[in-house]
């Protein structure tokens, strides 16, 4: 798929990965429209990149503010034709911990934002994908990307939810591509390791020192810019589909 002129719903867009997605898919002529919950920093990113974006006060766990943004979406835009899914939230208990079982409301959370929100924005943008010109002879409409992590293949310690969250990512990818296939959607997503953004640096600091040199090489953590062009690359690639590709150095995650 070509990048110039096309729009993207982008997740979780105002910050992180998200944002520099957002970034790299306007210099290369996209439009986005950034779903997040953080009003403010959508703002801030809407007057960095200008017209080319909007913002949409969007919460990924409520179908109703999903559908408004993607209303919001087509009046701005009149289409989308890529949706990439950054929203999330990382979560850490025990399943039995010093103060009891792993508490169910932080597991319904954890998978209500990372893994059914991922599958309603995605499935609310493919109605819209529907509707799009094939944009060659292949019947090409539409392209999504979901993040996972590596927690989907080696979570650990009191990464329960989060793997399960991550994981469920991976394991949709296959059969939401053979859904779309027929209308000229793939699928595919991204499974980083630790990468530089505000996430991992709300992570304590022993944690973020000790995580930061473990990637094999090269021993740094990774860019949100390295994520953005991975992204832009499986976007323009009309062969990758039904994929999960790994983007962490090498690196693979020890139980603590
Ligand atoms: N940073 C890493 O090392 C790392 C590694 C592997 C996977 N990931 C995944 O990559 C994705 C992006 O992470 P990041 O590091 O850029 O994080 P980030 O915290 O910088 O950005 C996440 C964004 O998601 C938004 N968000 C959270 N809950 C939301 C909700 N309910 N509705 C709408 N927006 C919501 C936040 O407001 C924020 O802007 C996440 O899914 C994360 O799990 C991150």
């Amino acid at each position: 798929m070509n990048i110039q002129g096309k729009v993207a719903v982008v997740s979780g867009g105002a910050s992180g990965m998200g944002l520099e997605i957002v970034r790299r898919l306007v210099s290369l002529g996209g439009k986005a429209a950034i779903f997040d919950l953080n009003a403010t920093a959508g703002a801030a990113a809407v007057a960095e990149l200008g017209e080319s974006v909007v913002f949409a006060e969007v919460n990924v766990t409520s179908e109703d503010s999903i559908k408004a943004g993607i209303e919001q979406t087509m009046a701005a835009f009149g289409a989308i034709h890529i949706c990439v899914n950054c929203a999330g939230i990382a979560t850490g208990s025990k399943t039995l911990g010093k103060n009891g079982p792993f508490p169910l409301d932080l597991w319904n959370k954890t998978l209500a934002v990372n893994l059914t929100g991922t599958f309603n924005v995605l499935r609310l943008c493919a109605e819209q994908m529907a509707k799009n010109t094939p944009e060659n002879a292949d019947g090409v409409c539409g392209a999504i990307i979901n993040t996972a992590s590596v927690a989907a293949f080696e979570g650990q310690v009191g990464q329960a939810a989060y793997s399960a969250s991550k994981g469920g990512i991976v394991g949709m990818t296959l059969p939401i591509a053979r859904d779309l296939s027929t209308i000229g959607i793939r699928v595919n997503c991204i499974a980083p390791g630790l990468i530089n953004t505000p996430m991992f640096e709300s992570l304590p600091a022993p944690v973020y020192e000790a995580l930061s040199s473990t990637p094999l090489f090269p021993k740094r953590l990774g860019r949100a810019a390295e994520i953005a062009h991975m992204v832009t690359s499986v976007i323009e690639n009309d062969y990758i589909n039904g994929e999960c590709i790994r983007m962490d150095a090498g690196l693979r995650m020890q139980p603590k």
